[in-house]
């Protein structure tokens, strides 16, 4: 059901107060209703609620739950509207098997008939709850847990993972295509969607793979593959600092997270050189490129076309990866997809891969989580490596993206940008670009009560004007759209009268005088103009300055004007910078 957190925990400890912690740190992954289920003296305890977490847990009390065993869930709806009843974890009939689930049971439909055919009667509209049916169905035909899990996914269309809890304390779960993850702390398990589920308790892991069961009875965790065979799995060292998802000193993530680009971007330039050569090497061979990503990280993938060109002299294809599918008759063997993304979990663009790898394509992929999924299935992968990003707007991960990049070009072309040789002037510049941040927060209170904003750019400044609009549109949801400045003439210009508010970037490069001259057209039909430039000009109503820099590295640093704004946008309008409505991190559903 959706694009969630799923948790459990068994252990020496209580498990309500660890579950309602972990939950938290996982919010940012979907955060429309909370529950938990605990198991004391056989009896499964289950509470749950529409609102965030830590208002759920006041009201209803979650972290006083008795029991040293138990699951919970941070749901974002997809099927069912945002109810208590819809919340997570879902029973069986009995009330001895309570399922929490993150995905989509694409033929929950036809189960859930078979199901009230049988004799099972339904509380809820979601198509989670067919699990927890299906699994007490099977499990009382079989009186095996494993085997029944077994049928259960065998059963189930769609990606998926789900933790269930019976009431003889046993905890167990499986996935295919969402993750799962189990945390090994000192006394106990955890099994998670996320490390940041079981991080501050331990950088001990295991990651799942596909279609593998979990089953923790007693003190033991036993891993099964899809056919119910015992099968191990290495434990993995987390590398995460503790207390790197923290908001520190900082009012939200999200401002944190922008603050961070001043040590995030230079550590997006460290790449391990047997790393970074296998990577140039297969780009180098291949035939035909094809950058895919979604949201910001396709952003990153625009950008990256134009240097790409400008620098490589390589021909890139940029494809958003939820419309990937349709440009597949053109990939075989001798194609390259790179694949970027923040999370390595998002639906769109493992589903991209997974098509292009069939066909025979290599695949390559830069990703921030490097147990991710995408990294795991890729030929090669580059890590971002800037740290946890809670805000569910990218901001840090989109100029680590970009870093790697430079990094991958300064590879292919004899260090064509020395990026090495200038980590000083681009720390300086996004030192100097956070500074504007006062200015920011005078501009969003012009702007707090505009309707639309329009956003100009040209060449390597459009992907940035794209970016901006988005980052206003999720934070703030005012109307934001990012347009090629040349393109204003063949129609936007219409939309341009007095109370228009326009933000032109234009940094001192080949594109200058154009979009100058765009300005001044804008200009002359009344609208407000925000200039973001190193050279302040007449036309521009407010003025934001960037560094003399190296043309192609301004991306880099323009954008950081823009988070700030969207950022103190949302906070004027009384939006939550962290979660904006209707959203979540992973997009892990199609
Ligand atoms: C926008 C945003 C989304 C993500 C998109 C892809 O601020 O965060 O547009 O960029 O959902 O996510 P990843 O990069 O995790 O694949």
């Amino acid at each position: 059901m959706a694009v969630c957190s799923i948790i459990g925990y068994k252990g020496n400890s209580y498990a309500a107060p660890l579950l309602v912690e972990s939950l938290k740190k996982m919010e940012y992954r979907g955060y429309d209703s909370v529950g938990i289920a605990t198991i004391e003296n056989g009896n499964i305890l289950v509470k749950k609620g529409v609102g965030k977490v830590a208002q759920v847990s006041k009201t209803l009390d979650l972290q006083n739950m008795p029991g040293q065993i138990g699951i919970g869930h941070t749901r974002w709806a997809t099927h069912g509207g945002i109810t208590d009843t819809n919340a997570h974890p879902h029973e069986g009939c009995s009330s001895e098997i309570a399922v929490v689930h993150n995905g989509i049971v694409e033929n929950y439909k036809e189960l859930k008939k078979d199901l009230i055919a049988s004799g099972h009667s339904f509380k809820s509209e979601t198509d989670s709850e067919v699990i927890a049916h299906l699994l007490e169905e099977e499990y009382s035909q079989l009186h095996d847990k494993v085997q029944a899990i077994v049928q259960v996914c065998n059963k189930l269309d769609g990606a998926y993972a789900f933790v269930a809890v019976f009431g003889d304390s046993t905890i167990c779960g499986s996935r295919y295509d969402e993750p799962l993850i189990i945390g090994l702390p000192d006394n106990g398990y955890f099994i998670s969607s996320d490390v940041l589920g079981f991080l501050q308790y331990t950088d001990k892991a295991i990651f799942l793979d596909n279609k593998d069961i979990v089953v923790i009875t007693g003190e033991n965790l036993s891993l099964y593959d899809s056919s119910g065979k015992a099968v191990s799995r290495s434990i993995t060292q987390v590398a995460w600092e503790l207390g790197a998802a923290d908001k520190g000193i900082y009012a939200h993530h999200t401002l944190k997270e922008i603050h961070e680009q001043k040590k995030t971007v230079l550590k997006g330039m460290i790449q391990n050189e047997e790393d970074l050569t296998r990577f140039c090497d297969i780009l180098l061979n291949a035939k035909s490129i094809y950058i895919t990503g979604s949201g910001t990280s396709y952003h990153c993938a625009l950008l990256a076309k134009h240097i790409f060109a400008k620098l490589a002299k390589v021909r890139v294809e940029p494809v958003i990866s939820s419309e990937f599918q349709y440009v597949l008759d053109f990939i075989d063997k001798d194609s390259v997809i790179l694949a970027i993304s923040q999370s390595g979990e998002t639906a769109d663009v493992l589903n991209s891969v997974k098509h292009a790898k069939e066909l025979g394509a290599k695949i390559l992929s830069i990703v921030n989580i490097s147990t991710s999924s995408l990294a795991r299935i890729s030929d090669s992968f580059l890590t971002v490596n800037c740290g946890p990003e809670i805000g569910v707007a990218a901001t840090k991960s989109f100029t680590g993206q970009l870093a790697v990049f430079y990094t991958v070009i300064d590879k292919l072309c004899n260090s064509a940008i020395g990026i090495n040789s200038k980590r000083q002037a681009i720390e300086s510049a996004i030192e100097l670009l956070l500074s504007t941040e006062e200015q920011t927060i005078r501009i969003a209170d012009l702007l707090k009560d505009i309707r639309d904003i329009y956003i100009l750019g040209k060449s390597l400044h459009f992907p940035i004007a794209l970016e901006g609009a988005l980052k206003i549109k999720e934070l703030t949801y005012i109307h934001a759209e990012g347009i090629a400045a040349g393109e204003i003439k063949h129609g936007p210009l219409a939309l341009i009268d007095n109370n228009s508010i326009v933000i032109v970037i234009n940094p001192r490069d080949n594109t200058y005088d154009d979009v100058l001259s765009n300005a001044h057209e804008i200009k002359s039909r009344g609208a407000t103009l925000i200039g973001i430039s190193n050279q302040s000009e007449e036309v521009y109503d407010h003025f934001i300055k960037l560094p003399n820099f190296d043309s192609i590295l301004y991306p880099l640093v323009e954008i950081i004007p823009l988070q700030l704004l969207a950022y103190h946008l949302a906070l004027k309008k009384n939006a939550d910078p962290d979660y904006p409505r209707n959203l979540a991190k992973s997009v892990t559903v199609k």
